[in-house]
């Protein structure tokens, strides 16, 4: 069954009107849970899936095309194990939807069962609704959904939750035309903060001709939601690695832009502080920010296009031991001004750090890795657009990395700066749509000449390098070469 062997791939095509795999399970129940949220909508899909085939391996599943182009993070596991199964992604253009293939950890015999969740971010896909608020008004979003989770397979019983963080729920679409798949009940139930879709019985594979035409349908809700809706357009990090001055410099220009609705008339300062002062500022309001920088930081600054921000604290533990690294600086962020609904701000944050707590040294190699976070995330936003700069000590040669998901695009430049005779070897990487699931590290690895080594030596932590392993990172899926598959196809 390989695709990837010619003369099975010309089978495929001849006989694509039946799916090899479309037979070789069945979902006795799909269950999807979206926490609707603001920039970043959490999705949770259960298939418990039973083998029609002894040794069945491969488990698809199915994704519309709008949603593939709103997912910016995606893992599948089965359930209740840590750990991510191997996939693969590939656009079927008869039933219009990307197909993923998903590796079991063994395979399955006739009629064993087995439930895999998937799990998903999507990114800009909720909006405003109405559009632009006056300052005192509450906050509402609108979320759309296809009715039903495709499959390449046929579902005994399915149903979608829609849960609001808020219990606010302001309308909801009725799907039409399902009384077939209905045992008992309505098309569509609401109680408290959650709107359920289902159960639907009996629903067949969404590769059949009529899915599409005839069953799928969208739907929309409408419901309050009480926080600022926040996204980065542009994330610039500069992370400068310094041997002489055994530092890491990391400094962030960030422009961060409220998505909510736009204000209505002007902002009045007097009934901002009024509504602090007796409740919280409305929801589309970001009165501060708080972020976690990394501990053990000092010379932390913070400005924006006027200049220093003064009214701001740091708090900063001392430097984490590497048992400890779950601890952090909690910086309290206050800008100029608050940022209201369809309004910017830019500014840069920065700091420096001791290099012995991202550097690691490997004396048998004899080659220094060091490990840049991609970014600090911001609770609940999506940065559009970023764009890591990791400049390395002037001289370094032999550079290596390995990144935790795959990039937009990365390049190998020259960075030189006054104080440098040949200019330090830079690395770019960039990326879009990222959330806080996307908080990791890329690691460096390189050489420098020995005048330029560290005069504290650095100790080689066990658990540190095991991360540094390429083969980790490579299972991740790449979202972004599926789609330049589909234009191809
Ligand atoms: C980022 O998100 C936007 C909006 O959903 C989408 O149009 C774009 O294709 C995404 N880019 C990438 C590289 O995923
Ligand atoms: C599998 O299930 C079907 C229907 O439930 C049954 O007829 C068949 O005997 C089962 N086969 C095995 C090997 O258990
Ligand atoms: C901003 O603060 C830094 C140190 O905190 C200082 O060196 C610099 O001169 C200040 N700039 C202005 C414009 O106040
Ligand atoms: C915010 O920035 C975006 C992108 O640069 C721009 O299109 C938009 O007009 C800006 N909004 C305001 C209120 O300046």
């Amino acid at each position: 069954m390989s695709r990837r062997a010619t003369p099975f791939v010309l089978l495929g095509l001849l006989f694509s009107a039946l799916p090899a795999t479309s037979h070789s399970f069945e979902n006795t129940a799909i269950v999807r849970t979206v926490d609707l949220g603001g920039s970043l909508v959490h999705v949770t899909t259960t298939f418990a899936a039973k083998s029609l085939e002894q040794d069945a391996s491969v488990y698809t599943i199915a994704l519309g095309e709008e949603e593939v182009d709103r997912t910016s993070w995606l893992d599948v596991k089965v359930k209740g194990q840590p750990d991510d199964l191997k996939m693969s992604i590939e656009y079927d253009p008869q039933s219009q939807m990307n197909l993923l293939d998903v590796t079991l950890p063994k395979a399955l015999s006739l009629n064993s069962t087995i439930t895999i969740v998937l799990e998903t971010i999507q990114t800009h896909a909720t909006w405003a609704w109405p559009e632009a608020a006056a300052q005192g008004d509450g906050q509402a979003l609108k979320y759309k959904t296809d009715l039903l989770v495709p499959s390449p397979y046929k579902t005994h019983v399915q149903r979608t939750k829609l849960k609001s963080q808020s219990p606010n729920i302001i309308s909801y679409t009725t799907p039409k035309h399902l009384d077939a798949f209905i045992q008992e009940g309505g098309p569509v139930t609401k109680s408290g903060a959650t709107v359920t879709y289902g159960p639907y019985h009996g629903i067949p594979p969404s590769t059949a001709e009529d899915f599409l035409t005839s069953i799928q349908q969208s739907v929309v809700v409408h419901y309050s939601y009480d926080y600022p809706v926040l996204e980065v357009l542009k994330l610039r990090r500069a992370a400068e690695i310094s041997h002489w001055g055994a530092n890491l410099n990391i400094q962030d220009e960030i422009s961060l832009h409220n998505a909510g609705p736009t204000l209505k008339g002007h902002f009045s300062r007097l009934e901002h502080q009024t509504q602090s002062y007796f409740k919280r500022p409305a929801a589309h309001v970001l009165p501060s920010l708080t972020l976690h920088l990394p501990a053990g930081i000092r010379n932390m600054y913070y400005y924006d296009l006027i200049g220093n921000v003064s009214t701001s604290h740091l708090r900063v533990p001392p430097s984490a031991k590497k048992a400890t690294r779950a601890q952090y600086s909690v910086f309290e962020m206050k800008p100029r001004y608050p940022l209201m609904g369809g309004w910017n701000y830019s500014f840069t944050l920065g700091w420096d750090s001791p290099l012995e707590n991202s550097a690691s040294w490997d004396s048998a190699g004899g080659k220094y890795t060091v490990e840049i976070p991609i970014m600090t995330p911001i609770v609940g936003a999506v940065v559009n657009d970023a764009e890591v700069k990791v400049i390395l000590p002037e001289g370094a040669t032999d550079v290596k990395f390995a990144v935790p998901f795959p990039t937009v695009s990365n390049t190998l430049s020259t960075h030189i700066t006054y104080l440098d005779t040949t200019g330090r070897p830079a690395l770019t990487f960039k990326y879009k749509n990222l959330t806080d699931k996307h908080a990791l590290s890329i690691y460096v690895s390189y050489r420098v000449p020995l005048s330029a080594h560290l005069k504290k030596p650095i100790a080689v932590a066990a658990g540190f390098f095991s991360l540094f392993t390429f083969a980790l990172f490579a299972r991740r899926i790449d979202l972004t070469i599926s789609k330049k598959g589909k234009n191809v196809s």
